[in-house]
Parts: structure tokens; C-alpha cells; sequence
């Protein structure tokens, strides 16, 4: 097994290690889109089905990005250079890349969106909309949100301030940036999730929130909703793109690499119930409906809120600002991984040094995140293939590169890689013993690949016919 390359840098501990990566994974997908999904998908009944393809899809995808990362030592493109050189599995390499550019820029036009409001609610301004639009419904939110998202300057203003926290972050290395950051950003935002799971469930009339959380109502489960917790699952765990290949390229020869991919998962998968929990009590306590989309957390919660401040203003403040505090934090961690894929891979691949590395990524995703941001303003009517170039980037990456790099990874791990390879990274060069191993192969050559190719062909065939 290699032993490492230090010059590339490295974490410093495997506390390091599962902050990073768990910080990869929790982002705007668990609280934003998560809620979202579930509220749309039947409750519990979409929260079952997320499970299992976590842990039978998206968990296996993980462990393959480790194995990959860990024994190439380098960014995602030339891990695959270095494994297999000169063969076409090159080809998920580049997508992940190519993935990392565009999640990067249409996520950061929603942090961006974060920031704002983060920002309005410290200044105390959800609760100034409200008779700045001269009533109390959440249509002035909704009003609100879709005057700020279209003007054509402001977004794009606080998608580059987003984009600048991600750059200062990352052009710092890895034990000095990345780790750093996410030992301090990853404790405040548990700490946060929990105070905010605490006030939620006090609220009058929560229990209906968590009930409809824990029922499974199977009635509201279709295959868009089936296809719509496979593509949540990828996303949440960011598997699929090689921003884990990249993370665990730094891991030491010591880290545990089962351990560590159950602990992202058991951390991912606890943030986006916890979401579930803070967002829906609050929401079924003031009588809304949970099924409001996207818009659930830009325009449905700051009607909540400002209704919160009605009855508790201190309460209603602090929930707001928490809140927004929580989503801009886990949109950080997140964006962090997305820029390193890049980052790593322009910095080794054209021998140019991190700051530079990370500065060329950021003016990319900057451009790219301005296109996406204009077209939900000036630019609505410019699309390609039918679609803005938001909905394209997301539609591109969720629905295709995701599941396709996910399938490419596994393929690669459980078929092409020797065997022996694949063990000794995943008991550490037989140090450790892995107990779960024949069943982990079995997920990885066959559960999770079939799972894979079923799902995206179901997805990708309507757009054929
Ligand atoms: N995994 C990241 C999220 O959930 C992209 O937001």
C-alpha cells in the first residue's frame, strides 16, 4: 500500500478526516433539499427509501472513492491516470472534475441566496418584508424572494462573497484550510442543529410535524419519488464526482476506511433527519402546508419565522438567525470539497501552486454561478436543451454525472482493481479486520452497480422517448 506523499499535504487525525469529509456531505442538500424531498415524497415513507440507498448504494460509492483516492494519492483525474494508465476509465475522472466545476457554481448561487438572508436576519429584516409588502401572507416572501433572485446584481454579489470564503479557505492547504475549518464549522453546526431541534419541538402543535415525519404514507410514493431519493442520497453524500477520491487522497495509511465512511453516513444521514425535524414542527405549528418545494426555506420559513416573532419576538429572532447561520455553514463545508476537486486537479495536473490553483477555480465558478444566477432574472428566456442554465447544471450533474461516476466507481473497484489491492486498503495492509468485508464486496460488484444502472436508465428514459 503507498505510504503517502506528504508534499500533497495531508490531514492530521482521523477526528480531521471524518469532520472534512462529513462537511463534504452535509450541506444545502440536507437541509434544504432533504425537507424539501420529504415533504414531497410522503414523509417517513420517502425517509425509508433514502435509507436504503444509502446504505446499499451510496455508502458502497464511498468506500470505492476511498479505496481509489487512498491508494493513487492524487486528484481525482489522475488517480485514475495513476490506477489505471492509459485505459478509459480516465473518463470518470474528467466527470468528476467537470462535476465539481458545475456543482460548485449553481451551489454557490443558492449560498449566495443563504448569505442574504443570513444577513436580513441579523439585521432583523424578515420580520421589516413583512410591512415592506404590507400584509402577513407568505405570498410577500414569495414576493420578496423572487424580486431579490431576479435582479440581475445582487446575487451575484453575494455569490461572489460565497465564493471567496470557499476560495480562503481552500487556497490554505489542507491541514491548515480544510481541516481546520471544518474541526471549528462542524461542532457549531451539530451544536446549532441540536438547539434548533430543541426549540422546534417545544413549538405548540409539533406533533403533528413529527408525525407526519415518522408515518410512512406509502400512497405518496411513485417512481419519481423512488428516483428522487437515489439522486438525494448521491447528492447528500457528494459520491459520484471524485470529492472524496480527492479528500482521501490526504488520509494517512492509518485511517480506517469502513469506519470512516459509516461515520459520514451515520453524520449526513442524522443532520438531514435532524433538518426534518427542526423545519417541519415549526411549520405544521403555524399551519403550512410542508409541501412547498424549494421555496420551503426562502420563502415558506421566513413567513413561520415572522409569525414566531408575533408571538415570541426574542424567539422568533434568535430561531431566524440560527436557522440561516446552520444552512450558510453547511453550504460552506460543502462547497469547500466541491472547489478541492478542482483545485487539486488544476494545481498537480498543470504544476501550478494551490493559491493560483484555486484562484483560476474560483473566477471559473464564479462566471459559470453568474449564468446560472441571471437565469432566474434577465436570462429566464436563454436556455439549452429546454432548460436555464440553473435547472441545466443541476439537472446535469444530479441526474447524470453523479449516478454515472458513482457506476464507474464501483465498476472499477469490484472489476478492474486487483482484489488484493481492494483488501489490503480496506483492512489497512491487514491490520485491522474487516468482519463486514464479503458483504462490503458484494455491495460493491454487484448490489450497488445493478441498483446504479437500473435506476439512472429508468431515468434517463423518458427523455428518449
Ligand atoms: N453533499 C452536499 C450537500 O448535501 C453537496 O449539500
Amino acid at each position: 500500500m503507498d505510504t503517502g506523499n506528504s508534499a500533497r499535504g495531508s490531514f492530521g487525525s482521523q477526528l480531521g478526516v471524518i469532520l472534512a469529509s462529513a462537511g463534504s456531505a452535509v450541506g444545502l442538500g440536507n437541509i434544504w433539499r432533504f425537507p424539501t424531498e420529504v415533504g414531497r415524497g410522503g414523509g417517513a415513507a420517502f425517509i425509508l427509501i433514502y435509507l436504503g440507498f444509502i446504505l446499499l448504494l451510496a455508502m458502497p460509492v464511498m468506500l470505492c472513492e476511498f479505496i481509489i483516492g487512498r491508494s493513487a494519492r492524487s486528484n481525482a483525474i489522475g488517480a485514475f491516470q495513476k490506477l489505471a494508465p492509459g485505459k478509459p476509465w480516465i473518463a470518470a475522472g474528467i466527470m468528476g472534475v467537470l462535476g465539481g466545476f458545475l456543482v460548485l457554481s449553481f451551489y454557490s448561487v443558492v449560498a449566495g441566496w443563504t448569505l442574504h438572508y443570513t444577513i436580513q436576519s441579523a439585521l432583523g429584516q424578515l420580520q421589516g418584508q413583512c410591512s415592506m409588502f404590507n400584509g402577513q401572507s407568505s405570498m410577500d416572501f414569495g414576493a420578496a424572494f423572487n424580486v431579490f433572485v431576479s435582479d440581475p446584481w445582487q446575487p451575484i454579489i453575494y455569490l461572489a462573497v460565497f465564493l471567496l470564503l470557499t476560495h480562503l479557505v481552500v487556497a490554505r492547504g489542507i491541514q491548515h484550510g480544510i481541516e481546520r475549518y471544518s474541526k471549528l464549522m462542524m461542532p457549531l453546526l451539530l451544536v446549532i442543529i441540536l438547539l434548533l431541534v430543541c426549540f422546534s419541538l417545544t413549538m405548540p402543535g409539533a406533533a403533528e410535524g413529527v408525525r407526519f415525519l415518522l408515518q410512512p404514507d406509502l400512497s405518496e410514493v411513485t417512481p419519481d419519488v423512488v428516483l428522487g431519493a437515489m439522486g438525494q442520497a448521491f447528492f447528500s453524500l457528494s459520491v459520484g464526482l471524485g470529492c472524496l477520491v480527492t479528500y482521501s487522497s490526504y488520509f494517512s495509511k492509518e485511517t480506517r476506511l469502513v469506519n470512516s465512511a459509516m461515520n459520514v453516513c451515520i453524520i449526513d444521514t442524522m443532520v438531514a433527519v435532524l433538518s426534518g425535524f427542526i423545519i417541519f414542527p415549526t411549520v405544521f405549528s403555524v399551519g403550512i402546508a410542508p409541501d412547498a418545494g424549494p421555496g420551503l426555506v426562502f420563502i415558506t420559513l421566513p413567513n413561520v419565522f415572522n409569525l414566531m416573532f408575533g408571538e415570541m419576538p426574542v424567539v422568533g429572532y434568535v430561531f431566524a438567525l440560527l436557522f440561516y447561520v446552520l444552512l450558510l455553514l453547511a453550504a460552506l463545508t460543502s462547497s469547500i470539497s466541491m472547489h478541492e476537486i478542482c483545485t487539486a486537479f488544476i494545481s498537480e495536473h498543470f504544476q501550478t501552486g494551490r493559491r493560483r490553483a484555486a484562484t483560476i477555480v474560483t473566477l471559473i465558478c464564479l462566471l459559470l454561478g453568474a449564468f446560472c444566477s441571471l437565469s432566474f432574472g434577465p436570462w429566464q428566456e436563454v436556455t439549452v436543451f429546454g432548460k436555464g442554465f440553473f435547472d441545466l447544471f443541476d439537472f446535469t450533474v444530479t441526474k447524470f454525472l453523479m449516478p454515472l461516476g458513482g457506476l464507474l466507481m464501483t465498476l472499477f473497484v469490484g472489476w478492474y482493481l486487483d482484489r488484493r489491492l481492494v483488501e489490503q486498503q480496506l483492512t489497512n495492509d491487514e491490520a485491522l479486520s474487516v468482519r463486514t468485508m464479503r458483504p462490503l464486496l458484494v455491495l460493491i460488484r454487484w448490489v450497488a452497480p445493478i441498483g446504479i444502472l437500473v435506476i439512472f436508465l429508468n431515468e434517463l428514459f423518458p427523455l428518449f422517448i
